[in-house]
């Protein structure tokens, strides 16, 4: 079997640790941010060679914003260097940049830079790449509930019919696959917010590794774990099918 035929649809990738990744070289936390970013595009190049259908990337929480106003400027600032750096490498490797969380709320340079590498790379089919960035998995839930309720007060829908796929329809992306592995660096063993829809049935794969010390060698083996997983999506395996 070849390794795309393999590979999970959704990989989720918690990307923790970049502070203690610096304050272990006596280094300011945006240099470990700094570092992180590095290690983004060692794991999404080797994601792509393995075939994986999409990566999402947690880079900012709506908690985030709680941070020193400092370091959230540094990790502003770092989303729009990579956006304007990386343009060129995702469109050669055939990536689809999209985004998830509530962009509007960013600032207007990265949002603008945001918006322009997701259109310029629509086109892309080797992998799709996407940021949840000014995301949280309570404010999308949040945010689809007060779709759902301005579409039945429009008259659109009616109350009755809503159901799990017109919730999945009002998500911020509705055809985002189910994530099947939700990877987590840095050793804390929490979703903290992440994709909480999608990863409804995913595998959890937690490493004590710091994001930056992550790399396209440690995803073949989160992917290598994931397949030694018995999946039963809250069924049962076949031998114990037999009742009584
Ligand atoms: C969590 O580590 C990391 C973040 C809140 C930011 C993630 C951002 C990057 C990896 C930078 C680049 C990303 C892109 C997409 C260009 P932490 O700071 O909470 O680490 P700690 O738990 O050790 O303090």
């Amino acid at each position: 079997m070849s390794y795309s035929e393999q590979a999970p649809r959704h990989v989720g990738i918690i990307m923790d640790g970049n502070g203690r990744w610096a304050e272990r070289r006596s280094q300011p936390r945006v240099f470990g941010h700094r570092a992180g970013a590095k290690a983004v595009r060692s794991v999404t190049e080797e994601a792509t060679r393995m075939g994986i259908g999409q990566l999402t990337l947690f880079a900012f929480s709506t908690e985030n914003w709680k941070r020193p106003p400092e370091e959230v400027k540094a990790l502003m600032l770092l989303f729009g260097r990579y956006l304007r750096g990386e343009e060129e490498r995702l469109l050669n490797n055939g990536i689809r940049l999209r985004a998830v969380g509530r962009l509007h709320e960013l600032p207007k340079d990265v949002h603008n830079e945001l918006e322009r590498v997701m259109t310029s790379t629509q086109n892309g089919s080797a992998l799709t790449l996407c940021l949840a960035i000014n995301y949280g998995g309570h404010t999308e839930i949040a945010d689809a509930c007060k779709k759902l309720a301005e579409r039945a007060t429009s008259g659109a829908i009616r109350a009755e019919d809503i159901d799990e796929q017109a919730i999945q329809d009002a998500l911020y992306q509705p055809d985002m696959p189910p994530l099947d592995l939700v990877i987590r660096t840095g050793g804390e063993m929490r979703l903290s917010n992440f994709l909480l829809w999608q990863a409804a049935y995913a595998e959890l794969y937690l490493t004590p590794t710091y994001w930056p010390d992550f790399d396209g060698e440690q995803l073949r083996v989160a992917i290598a774990d994931f397949h030694a997983r018995n999946r039963r999506f809250g069924g049962l395996n076949e031998p114990q099918r037999k009742v009584g």
